[in-house]
């Protein structure tokens, strides 16, 4: 028989089945026991002795060439499986793995806010608490802020029971609880959250504030400049920070300033403060003959933003989980 037709015979059976059951089963017609090659080897015995050899190393040859042709052919229907499987199944196997999300971690906020408080506690201050649900008289007129005062415009919020109550615009209104209850010297610091008609990158309607309180016998507005300086620079883990003190305008303090620093080229306000007016000192009953009080309203998300230089702080407040995760 033509050894080179068997060839092509097996090439063609092979190049038609498509699994590796199939392919076993067609090998063997020619490679098995009673298979075509094996078949032509045993007749060699019953061939001339001087045609023996020739005979024998072109069955050989075929039989090399088959098992060359069985062998591309098996590797071929491996790797359609493979493409087929990875196909049909709704896994990608080539996406990455997505680890375990499952641990909850604090809140940039939170984690800001604690240390905060760590470094005004190893400066003296103690941390006090008040309801976001204030009375008009402590956000505004204990301030020295009565009805209809023009400071009260750039605190619009929500209202409560015909305006008697109010969702808090700033911490401030903790500077009067806090003296009504406690006589001097005081020092304390209150941080939460307030409320305002407001809404930017550097603004959110929900934010944070930190008030502080220091009231002494012997101190004056450069003990004030000099301790939020000395915290920004404790903050920041920088001694070579930017901070500026720029003179503004509030009813409760005098003189009154606002606190920039300088991020991404520009000036960024991150808090008020000043004197504490003698007027509201008097209201509370504390003597401004013998004790001055100062006080400053720092904005937590702002110092947050730049620590963490994030462009736009309502950021903190969309709770994406991608945004949140880069903080644990
Ligand atoms: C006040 O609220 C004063 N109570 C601060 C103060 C306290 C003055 C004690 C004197 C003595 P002001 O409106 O500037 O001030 O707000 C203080 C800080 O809160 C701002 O500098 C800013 O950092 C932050 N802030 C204000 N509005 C927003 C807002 N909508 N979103 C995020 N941060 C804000
Ligand atoms: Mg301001």
């Amino acid at each position: 028989m033509d050894l080179q037709h068997i060839v092509s015979q097996a090439k063609e059976m092979f190049s038609k089945v498509d699994n590796g059951h199939a392919l076993d089963k067609a090998k063997s017609k020619f490679l098995g026991k009673s298979g075509v090659i094996t078949d032509q080897l045993r007749k060699i015995r019953e061939l001339p002795a001087e045609e023996k050899a020739t005979a024998g190393q072109a069955i050989n040859h075929a039989k090399n060439q088959i098992e060359e042709i069985l062998k591309h052919r098996k590797d071929e229907i491996i790797e359609h499986k493979l493409q087929r499987e990875m196909a049909d199944s709704s896994i990608d196997i080539t996406l990455p793995g997505r680890g375990n999300r499952t641990d909850g971690s604090y809140h940039p906020i939170s984690k800001t806010l604690d240390r905060i408080a760590f470094l005004f506690n190893s400066m003296g201050f103690s941390v006090i608490d008040g309801p976001e649900i204030e009375s008009d008289y402590y956000n505004f007129t204990a301030l020295n802020q009565p009805q209809n005062h023009p400071a009260r415009s750039m605190h619009d919020t929500f209202y409560l029971a015909d305006y008697e109550y109010l969702l808090r615009t700033h911490t401030s209104p903790m500077q009067i609880r806090h003296m009504e209850e406690f006589k001097p010297p005081l020092r304390v610091i209150s941080p939460g959250r307030v409320y305002r008609v407001d809404s930017d990158a550097t603004h959110s309607p929900m934010f944070h504030q930190l008030e502080g309180l220091w009231v002494d016998d012997n101190i004056s507005f450069s003990n004030l400049k000099g301790l939020t300086r000395e915290f920004l620079r404790a903050f920041f883990e920088n001694d070579a920070i930017d901070v500026r003190f720029r003179p503004s305008y509030f009813p409760f303090t005098e003189p009154s300033a606002e606190i920039d620093m300088f991020f991404e080229n520009s000036w960024l306000e991150v808090g008020g403060c000043g004197m504490v007016h003698p007027k509201v000192l008097k209201n509370v009953g504390i003597d401004s003959d013998k004790y001055q009080a100062f006080a400053f309203g720092m904005g937590l998300d702002r110092l947050a933003m730049i620590r963490y230089k994030i462009e736009d702080l309502r950021l903190f407040f969309e709770n994406d989980i991608r945004f949140l995760s880069q903080f644990t």
